[in-house]
């Protein structure tokens, strides 16, 4: 009888020892880097991993390298057994597991520290954010030795920060963007989204709306400011707390953005309902002709 649940490791020895025989036999590998908590935006990640690689790897750790005191790291969903069976179901090959112990031993004291992409924006708001991200996500890199790293655009700015290491460092594999999946009513799917009451959950599209409009507006070359403003008061009403920033940046650099430049744009908002914060990001739609 086929196993219900995917195989998983938790050393750094055993996972190079598969990895070395899947490409002894000439197999390509793709890693999807998660925090667990696993939806369906995690498992088209997976699924695009199938499209560009024989072998997938989903690595499961919840990162206390890139949380602050303060944040959701002790209460961060852990749904282990869950995930394994979701990744069982999409036919992933390996999950990743490591132990704290195994990813931060004693001694451990390298920090990668991006900057570029990682200026601003989030960063204004979680200065520890991206140091953590990098340092692990580049470790996922050399432990798997995979050809392809998936991320979602989902969280844009996080994408952009991984493509200026992996450019910077020379780092041997290929990232792969893949679009944000979203629920029936244009709320982008987060592992967080569970922390919200029937009641927030109803209010949290706002930001979605609010970021199609400055969208619009932004590709149009007409009445941003105003946009942004509107948005602003439109969170509020629906009862966002606190509002970090909308912004539209260029969809690379993440530098400033005007239309005049002829350059592809990127709306980004951050802001809390209650005691969540969410993040949405969507194109500046190209000017049409
Ligand atoms: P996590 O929040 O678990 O997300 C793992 C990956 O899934 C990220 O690349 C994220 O962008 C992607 N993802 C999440 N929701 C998505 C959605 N609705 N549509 C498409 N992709 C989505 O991001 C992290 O973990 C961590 O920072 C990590 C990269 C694992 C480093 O610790």
């Amino acid at each position: 009888m086929a196993s219900k649940t995917v195989p998983y490791v938790s050393t750094v020895a055993e996972l190079r020892k598969i990895v070395a025989r899947w490409r002894k036999a000439g197999e390509r590998v793709a890693v999807i880097p998660t925090m667990g908590a696993l939806h369906e935006g995690h498992l088209e990640l997976v699924r695009r991993a199938q499209r560009k690689a024989e072998r997938t790897v989903t690595s499961i750790f919840v990162n206390p390298a890139q949380f602050a005191p303060t944040e959701d790291f002790d209460k961060y969903p852990r749904t282990f057994e869950d995930d394994l069976a979701k990744l069982k179901g999409v036919g992933c090959d390996l999950v990743w597991a490591p132990r704290k112990d195994e990813m931060y031993p004693g001694g451990f004291a390298t920090r990668i520290v991006p900057a570029g992409a990682a200026e601003g924006l989030e960063t204004d708001f979680r200065p520890h954010f991206f140091g953590g991200v990098a340092t692990v996500c580049t470790k996922l890199f050399t432990q798997t030795g995979a050809d392809f790293a998936m991320f979602g655009e989902k969280d844009y700015q996080q994408l952009c920060v991984i493509r200026q290491i992996v450019r910077d460092l020379n780092l041997p594999l290929e990232i792969v963007g893949v679009p944000t999946v979203r629920e029936p009513d244009g709320l982008a799917m987060s592992s967080r989204n569970r922390y919200l009451s029937a009641d927030q959950r109803a209010r949290a599209i706002t930001i979605h709306h609010v970021i199609t409009k400055v969208a619009d507006a932004a590709g149009k070359g007409r009445g941003l400011e105003k946009a942004i403003e509107d948005g602003h008061a439109a969170l509020t009403t629906a009862g966002f707390r606190q509002i970090d920033y909308v912004a539209v940046r260029d969809a690379e650099t993440l530098k400033e953005w005007s239309k005049k430049a002829g350059r592809p744009g990127r709306v980004l908002a951050a802001a809390w309902l209650g005691e969540t914060r969410l993040i949405d990001n969507i194109a500046v739609p190209a000017a049409k002709r």
